[in-house]
């Protein structure tokens, strides 16, 4: 049946106006102040944003990690990302050195089929690079549609690559049209702080920040930029925490190299003092990196203002305090890094960000949706409210007042990293392509209903002009 929505203000990357959304067959078939076909069910959106559906570019959804798995599956965790007003997740399908990387694929297929309750893709992370890696990359990209790759600089004797590796994944992604990932950490010097710590007796979770200060986040973000330029691809640095960073993504840029930055809801919100909570609960907020002092929130605000970081990811990773944050009570290095945040990615930008005037409302849709979906290859299939894209779609109260909690929240952890903190503004009822997943605070959508999405290439939407200047 068609579907109208109503009465809303409809809000994209690049305007703001009040129209009628009209669905059909899972897609947006008008928009207007007229419409008004005789058949259609009405769903009334007075006093509401239409917002395109959140793309959560970063999710460890069911991911095997510091000894145990997320918490979080397909399943809760798409659910959780809907009530947030998410409409479509890009997880990231881990490797193993050796094993082809289409058995790594499939694990992740397996994982989500069945569960997923609104659309979801994969990146694929590059562990190492030889000829069998390299004859399949093609594969992955042209007959799988994963375009994103992933590298990690840090986690040493985990997941940790070296930097030929990324140069050569660097150079791979330019010819066959992929955007790299980098979790940007010098993960040696790291390794080296961390066992000095260890040595010196100190293993509360506090050492899990003195030992990943944020000049070794900024000097891997450096060396990925210069390895970039050299291999004159593409990058994407991933959950970037600090000023050190953010200066070296923006100094790349002005260069007119290609590359872009994330930012996440913790390092905008949530500070390093957080680790020092007594009875271990500083445990509760051990990301890699870590939380940072204070004043590195305002950076990374104006940052996102004024588009030297473009996106806004989750990077949820959520393990429950009780039996497996507790794994590390002796040793920090023993913490499950990561945290519960897919659902409340878009509550606290729109707070935070928007009703507090540091970002526009435009800036908030490009930052959650749209850009996420011109990177990704997903535009304008996802990220816009346009005539034939996907009717993906949030109305979303900006008066309402809520506060965070694991009381109500929809993750399957114990714990929410932002208890207590009033938020305004709320997700009412959100659909995928056209369906209600979550529909007046409730959910009604069906595990299985997600779709795997097959990404185009890297670059559409991305394009560098002559000069080497970023265009859009
Ligand atoms: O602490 C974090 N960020 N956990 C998830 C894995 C990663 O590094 O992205
Ligand atoms: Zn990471
Ligand atoms: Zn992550």
């Amino acid at each position: 049946m068609k579907k109208l929505i109503k009465n809303g203000t409809i809000v994209t990357a690049a305007d703001v106006y009040h129209a009628d959304v009209l669905i059909e067959d899972g897609k947006i078939a008008a928009i207007g102040e007229h419409v008004s076909p005789h058949d259609a069910e009405i769903i009334d959106a007075k006093g509401c944003y239409v917002f395109p559906g959140g793309i959560d570019p970063h999710t460890h959804l069911d991911m095997p990690f510091g000894g145990t798995v997320t918490k979080d599956d397909f399943q809760s965790g798409t659910i959780a990302a809907a009530f947030g007003g998410t409409t479509t997740v890009i997880d990231f399908c881990l490797t193993n050195k050796g094993e082809p990387l289409a058995k790594a694929i499939e694990t992740w297929h397996n994982k989500a089929k069945g569960k997923a309750v609104i659309d979801y893709g994969f990146h694929l992370m590059i562990s190492e690079i030889n000829d069998d890696v390299l004859s399949e990359l093609p594969k992955v990209i042209e007959e799988e549609g994963i375009t994103s790759f992933k590298v990690f600089m840090a986690y040493k004797n985990v997941f940790q690559a070296d930097d030929g590796t990324l140069y050569r994944t660097l150079s791979a992604a330019k010819q066959l049209g992929a955007l790299v990932m980098v979790h940007a950490e010098n993960g040696d010097v790291i390794d080296y702080l961390t066992k000095q710590a260890l040595a010196e007796g100190h293993t509360e979770p506090i050492y899990h920040a003195l030992t990943r200060p944020p000049e070794l986040e900024g000097e891997a973000t450096g060396r990925a930029c210069q390895l970039t330029q050299l291999a004159d691809s593409q990058l994407y640095v991933v959950h970037v925490s600090c000023a050190q960073a953010v200066e070296k993504i923006a100094e790349a840029r002005n260069k007119g190299l290609n590359v872009w930055g994330e930012t996440c809801p913790q390092y905008l919100v949530l500070d390093q003092s957080y680790l020092e909570k007594p009875n271990f609960e500083g445990a509760k907020y051990v990301w890699s990196p870590p939380l940072r002092e204070k004043w590195h929130q305002e950076v990374l605000w104006n940052a996102l203002k004024n588009g030297q970081l473009q996106t806004l990811g989750s990077d949820q990773c959520s393990f429950d305090f009780k039996g497996q944050k507790e794994l590390g009570r002796d040793d920090f290095t023993k913490i499950p890094n990561g945290g519960p945040i897919i659902e409340d990615r878009l509550s606290i930008l729109f707070s935070e960000g928007v009703k507090k005037g540091r970002i526009t409302l435009n800036q908030f849709v490009d930052i959650t949706s749209t850009r996420i979906a011109k990177l990704f290859g997903l535009f304008p299939k996802k990220g816009t409210i346009a005539v034939g894209s996907d009717a993906d779609l949030v109305i979303f109260d900006p008066n309402v007042e809520r506060v965070i909690s694991a009381e109500t929240h929809h993750m399957a952890v114990d714990y929410n990293p932002f208890e207590g903190m009033k938020v305004a503004g709320e997700p009412i009822s959100v659909l995928s392509r056209g369906e209600f997943v979550v529909r007046d605070k409730v959910f009604v959508g069906k595990p299985g209903y997600g779709q795997y999405l097959k990404r185009e290439k890297y670059g559409k939407y991305t394009v560098l002009n002559e000069n080497k200047k970023l265009t859009i």
